[in-house]
């Protein structure tokens, strides 16, 4: 049987954990905490097929609108996560990379960022990207912010820049653009995620809530990727 064509870079809208709790009369965080599980499943199921790159959107720029519980649940939560990242994640070759400005983090988190950052630095295997405090928007201004100090600077030429420059000056600098971005839970909307990167990623909705979402829904999703056409605008 030929090879069956897998995503080199693979993005995850992780989505539905609240409805998910909702749904059995928990708190918002229980679903953060079911979601967290499944996360931690499908970032061992990618890194073990090959997937050579999984970009998960865990925390936006627009979610500290959030009731303070919930935003100080899902801090203590990530700082859980990249502690047992830490602790036994060791084994794994996996490289984890953060995207977003987490220099508005308490020193706590910052710190284990830092750490999991370093640690990871010169694993081999696949590279694992936590959009945290992330947005397209704020990255594509930070990318321009960047760009126009290089030209005042005398670095760099207005006209010298290029679709390729301003993708340089992004988190996700020297990484493939994403071939398929999934949202699961239903809702038809980019969020904000990989605004840039996304210009001819295959999207795909499905409608099911994140902490329900297993390696056979992934591997759905793989198939309904392999089917498909990309022509990146051409015919
Ligand atoms: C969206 O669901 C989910 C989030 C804002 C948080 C995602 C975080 C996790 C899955 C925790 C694990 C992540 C790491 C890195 C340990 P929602 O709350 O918007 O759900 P709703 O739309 O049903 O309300």
């Amino acid at each position: 049987m030929p090879q069956r064509v897998l995503p080199r870079h693979l993005g995850i809208i992780m989505d539905g954990n609240g409805r998910w709790a909702k749904k059995r009369g928990l708190p918002r965080s229980a679903g953060h905490v079911a979601g967290a599980k499944v996360f931690k499943t499908i970032v061992r199921y990618c890194s073990r097929i090959g997937i050579e790159y999984l970009t998960v959107y865990a925390f936006s720029t627009e979610n500290w609108k959030r009731p303070q519980e919930e935003v100080s649940s899902l801090m203590s939560l990530f700082k859980t996560y990249l502690r047992d990242a830490l602790d036994n994640f060791l084994s794994e070759n996996v490289k984890v990379r953060f995207l977003g400005d987490t220099s508005v983090f308490d020193p706590q988190l910052r710190e284990l960022i830092q750490k999991v950052t370093e640690v990871s630095a010169n694993r081999t295997g696949m590279v694992l990207n936590i959009a945290l405090n992330y947005g397209g928007r704020a990255e594509i201004a930070r990318a321009v912010q960047l760009l126009a100090k290089d030209v005042q600077n005398g670095l760099l030429k207005p006209e010298e820049i290029t679709e390729e420059l301003i993708s340089s000056k992004l988190y996700t600098a020297g990484q493939p653009d994403p071939d398929l971005i999934i949202r699961p839970s239903g809702e038809n909307r980019i969020s904000n995620f990989l605004l840039w990167q996304s210009a001819y990623s295959e999207y795909l909705v499905m409608d099911i809530l994140w902490p329900d979402f297993t390696t056979k829904d992934l591997e759905y999703a793989f198939d309904v990727y392999a089917s498909r056409n990309r022509r990146f605008g051409g015919v």
